[in-house]
């Protein structure tokens, strides 16, 4: 609580309230200014009712331009208490620089949380609600974030976005404030609110003196996840699901597990992403499929965004920066010889080409194509539009 901010019987500190408003809005932060009158007319309700309702009504009669979501709700956009920082972000038109590419495993589980709330009709007819909260996890720059936006674009509601490795702030005590105030605030909106980096709580479990502040932090968000309505989205993003409390875990009522992207999901991505640039989009991006097997979405993303600067700034052919990222150095001779396999085997590229792709020696692909399959019918079958990449 800021100075004057006594809530016991004495009689609240006009004087205190008024240097901290002027504090505030001297320093420019129209934010926490609507934040400080909000409260003051809040503690002077009961001993001085006219200034508490004059002020509540100037609130509703000056709109905020720096809270979108002023007119969803009565109470200004949550802050720390002692920093004044907002908690949060707020999306209130979600928007994205490309479509997510959906791995089959998770893409029907996504899709239904989607119809579920398009729908909700069907549901209620037999008796049930839409499902309230999903928690994403998977390793980094795999999409849990991006996801969580594209959903609430695809719902045409805000997002709003609590990232806890941001707020979890050095005295516990006041995450657990901090987290009821995001919640209670998002709980009056028809939105989509997103813990984000959740495993950030379960980190400080390490320090053993913190036990306690830790554990009723949990229970903070035990409850607030119960309370949650079904009237809103809750999403939570982890790439630590080991660290999690099992009671946070059990909370949720869908688990949605983001995978690395596979051979397809890669394809797709380098598809999206070289289209526009080169004639030869389609086929690099099936031989990128296999060579960048292992790496995340937004490494390729980053990938392919170097190799087109690299090729812009220097002047160079964007193929010849794709064909580095093909080579990578760092790549193990075990590696090196499954990606050369598992080019000619697809019928990719040649054998000659696999090799000066690879540096693994003819001689070896031939001899580990044999052993799978026909690598002569294979190497054959490389299309034409492959052949051309292969020069
Ligand atoms: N499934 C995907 N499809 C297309 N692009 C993706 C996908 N996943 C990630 N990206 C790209 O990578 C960027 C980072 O992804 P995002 O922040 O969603 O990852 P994350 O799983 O939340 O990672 P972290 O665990 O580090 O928070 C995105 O902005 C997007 O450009
Ligand atoms: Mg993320």
């Amino acid at each position: 609580m800021y100075a004057g901010g006594d809530m016991t019987d004495k009689k609240p500190d006009v004087e205190a309230d008024f240097i901290h408003l002027a504090k505030v809005a001297l320093s420019g932060r129209g934010q926490d200014v609507q934040l400080a009158v909000h409260r003051a007319a809040k503690r002077h309700r009961d001993s001085s009712p006219r200034l508490a309702a004059e002020l509540t009504q100037l609130l509703r009669e000056i709109p905020s331009k720096c809270s979108p979501l002023r007119r969803h709700a009565d109470v200004p956009l949550p802050v720390d208490i002692d920093s004044r920082l907002q908690l949060m972000r707020v999306e209130e038109h979600p928007e994205l620089d490309h479509e997510p590419v959906l791995h089959a495993a998770i893409e029907e589980q996504l899709v239904r949380l989607i119809r579920e709330r398009r729908k909700p009709e069907a549901l209620l007819k037999v008796n049930l609600l839409p499902t309230r909260s999903a928690i994403f996890t998977g390793p980094p720059g795999v999409g849990k974030t991006m996801v969580a936006r594209w959903i609430a674009r695809e719902l045409n509601k805000p997002l709003l976005i609590l990232d806890l490795a941001a707020v979890m702030s050095s005295f516990l005590g006041r995450t657990g404030t901090n987290l009821r105030f995001v919640l209670d605030y998002a709980k009056s909106l028809d939105c989509v609110l997103l813990l984000d980096e959740l495993d950030a709580i379960a980190k400080r479990r390490d320090d053993k003196g913190e036990i306690g502040e830790l554990k009723r932090l949990v229970t903070v968000l035990l409850q607030q996840i119960d309370d949650w309505p079904s009237t809103g989205l809750l999403l939570a993003a982890t790439n630590h699901d080991d660290l999690l409390d099992p009671a946070v875990w059990r909370r949720f009522e869908a688990v949605v597990k983001f995978p690395l992207p596979d051979q397809a999901s890669i394809t797709n991505m380098v598809g999206q992403l070289l289209e526009p640039h080169t004639n030869k989009a389609s086929s690099w991006a099936k031989v990128l499929g296999i060579a960048l097997a292992g790496h995340s979405f937004s490494d390729i993303e980053r990938d392919i965004l170097t190799a087109r600067r690299i090729s812009a700034v220097m002047e160079t052919p964007l193929d010849d920066k794709l064909e580095a990222l093909v080579q990578m150095d760092k790549r193990s001779k075990a590696d090196r010889i499954a990606m050369a396999t598992a080019l000619v085997h697809q019928g990719l590229v040649s054998q000659r080409r696999a090799h000066e792709l690879t540096g693994v020696s003819r001689d070896t692909i031939r001899s580990r194509a044999t052993k799978g399959d026909d690598p002569k019918s294979r190497g054959r079958r490389a299309s034409k539009a492959n052949l051309r990449l292969v020069r």
